[in-house]
């Protein structure tokens, strides 16, 4: 089932292997160019079914938070992604695009104006530093509005979809965490507060696009800043992050884990993925570490060198529709070729995950 195709909404997928969204830092004033095509043109050619693009800086003066991320405001970018778009549909693929702020992330220099501060619910970047903008209403009002427009210019490239990126400690994330999120008003609070913002994000994308479009949101416990972070600790706390935003229109979740076969909660054996899915009713895609053996501590650090491994776990959970799609990262890096060696049980052909793989990014 998982290498066998599979309808998103009205999207067929060829198979239900995603290709999860990976920052590459290639596109140089922000502009994705031919060799951008080229590498995804090479998982779509290695039968992906469905490919994630990197995570794209929304057009606001403090999304960026490292160096040659694309963006989609000017016109030369926006016709960087048409040929991305292009090459990975002449190769049989489909194509959703990662729409991303940076929020508490941002790193001091980046982007169009450098002087611009990290934006962030309560002013906090981290837990104790106090250096950050805090979100005025009007701020708010603002960004999810460029959600919207940025989404709107993807369904004009010819984008199957925008996944909204709500995990790993960026600005949406901080909004449902409640070590960066203290706001006092309608956006801080209780979870159902903290997921308010992420609600309107999706609001506005929704009323930007077609119904046809896929609009699915990315969320995660863990963040970049904190691997043992959590946002919620049970099914019934989960339905109140999630059901808020689910209501506005999302498509699909992508439900972030490091290692996929990890449980979520005391008293059952299932991941992220599933609870997510059995919540919303919508279709779910898990990630983390699928495919390769898994050690060590950060998901760049542990990858270091990382061997192929079967994914039989995988395979059984889509059979017995624990989840719907399975997205593999830093494998597909390795190999391109993953998703065919794999169908086809040839595990020893399988280039393993290195260093020199992460340092590339080809
Ligand atoms: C180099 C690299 C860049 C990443 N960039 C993003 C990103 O832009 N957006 C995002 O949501 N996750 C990002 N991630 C996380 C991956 O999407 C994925 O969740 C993680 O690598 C675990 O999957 P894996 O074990 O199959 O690699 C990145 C991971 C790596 C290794």
């Amino acid at each position: 089932m998982l290498f066998g195709d599979y309808k998103l909404k009205n999207l067929e997928l060829r198979n239900r292997i995603v290709m999860a969204p990976m920052t590459r830092c290639m596109s140089p004033d922000n502009i994705p160019g031919a060799d951008v095509a080229k590498y995804y043109e090479r998982r779509a050619k290695g039968e992906v079914g469905l490919i994630i693009t990197e995570g794209i800086e929304v057009s606001h003066v403090a999304s960026s938070s490292y160096p040659n991320v694309p963006r989609l405001d000017s016109e030369k970018s926006r016709d960087g992604w048409k040929l991305v778009v292009n090459k990975i549909k002449e190769a049989g693929g489909s194509v959703i695009a990662q729409l991303w702020h940076s929020g508490a992330m941002r790193e001091a220099g980046m982007g169009p104006d450098p002087s611009i501060p990290a934006y962030t619910p309560s002013g906090l970047s981290s837990a104790n530093n106090k250096n950050a903008h805090a979100l005025t209403h009007s701020d708010i009002k603002k960004i999810s509005d460029v959600f919207g427009q940025d989404a709107k210019w993807c369904e004009e490239i010819g984008f199957d979809g925008v996944e909204i990126h709500g995990a790993h400690g960026y600005l949406i994330d901080n909004f449902f965490w409640d070590t960066l999120n203290k706001r006092e008003d309608q956006y801080g609070g209780s979870i159902y507060k903290r997921s308010q913002f992420a609600k309107e994000i999706t609001e506005s994308v929704r009323a930007h696009v077609s119904d046809n479009f896929i609009v699915g949101m990315r969320f995660s416990q863990w963040k970049q800043q904190d691997f043992e972070a959590r946002l919620v600790n049970s099914p019934d706390e989960l339905s109140q992050l999630l059901m808020p935003i689910v209501d506005s229109g999302l498509d699909y979740l992508h439900a972030s884990n490091r290692r996929y076969w990890e449980k979520e909660f005391q008293g059952s054996e299932n991941n992220l993925a599933y609870w997510a899915q059995k919540i919303s009713g919508l279709p779910t895609i898990t990630v983390g570490s699928v495919g390769l053996e898994s050690k060590g501590e950060s998901f760049v650090n542990m990858s270091s060198n990382a061997q192929p491994v079967n994914i039989d776990k995988a395979i059984t959970d889509v059979k017995e529709r624990k989840y719907d799609m399975v997205a593999v990262g830093r494998a597909l890096l390795a190999d391109p070729d993953w998703v065919i060696k794999m169908r086809e049980g040839r595990l020893k052909d399988i280039s393993p995950y290195s260093e020199e793989v992460l340092a590339q990014l080809i």
